[in-house]
């Protein structure tokens, strides 16, 4: 499953694997952690260096500190990390043998049709309006207790979102193959009602002879 910042991707990955019984991967929060790790060098002539080298250096433990890595912050550097061609490549084979272990799993990020499983078996690439998108982000942080300046989010959304288009290594559109849907009018549990549908549709015409 790929698509843009906030657009539900995560809850819906996460709402599929529950719903098949399969294990999730955020590949987003495997760059966040990189980015986190590098954090205090994002001015330094050395930032791509130490990037590739926490790439490198990541495993699950690093990824244990969920809260930190779901700030805005935390997304802002992960873009910056996400566009260091050796910082991807660090980070594909570990991805790839997770999605690849025994029944399956469902990844959510940017380039998992295109790049990390272009052979999956389904692939979902969501969308949706980027006004929608800072309305639901500012609903989840506001739950969890912090003020939020919706301008300010909106314009960190779109840099985030040009940064990702724009990135020559990042493989982010939709794969030939991919299910397009928008969930600008869906909540999230109409939403999963519609990836639910677009999956088994998709396996029941894979498994016809
Ligand atoms: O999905 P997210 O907001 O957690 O992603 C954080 C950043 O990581 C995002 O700006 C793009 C990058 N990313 C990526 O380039 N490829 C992925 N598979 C996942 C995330």
């Amino acid at each position: 499953m790929d698509g843009p910042a906030a657009s539900g991707k995560g809850t819906l990955a996460a709402g599929l694997a529950a719903h098949y019984r399969l294990p999730h991967l955020d590949t987003g929060l495997l760059y966040r952690a990189v980015g986190r790790a590098v954090r205090n060098h994002v001015d330094a002539p050395d930032f791509e260096a130490r990037a590739i080298a926490a790439a490198r250096a990541l495993d699950a433990a690093h990824l244990a500190v969920p809260d930190e890595l779901t700030t805005a912050e935390a997304g802002v550097l992960a873009s910056r990390v996400a566009v260091v061609a050796e910082v991807r490549q660090a980070m594909r084979q570990y991805q790839r043998d997770f999605a690849h272990q025994p029944g399956g799993a469902v990844l959510d990020g940017r380039d998992i049709g295109t790049v990390v499983c272009p052979d999956a078996d389904v692939k979902l690439f969501i969308v949706a309006d980027a006004r929608a998108r800072t309305e639901r982000r500012a609903r989840q942080f506001e739950a969890r207790g912090h003020r939020v300046n919706r301008e300010a989010l909106y314009a960190q959304i779109e840099e985030r979102d040009a940064r990702d288009r724009n990135n020559p290594h990042g493989g982010f559109y939709p794969a030939d193959d991919a299910h397009l849907l928008d969930t600008t009018q869906l909540d999230i549990e109409a939403a999963l009602r519609a990836a639910i549908a677009i999956v088994d549709g998709a396996m029941a015409r894979k498994e016809k002879p």
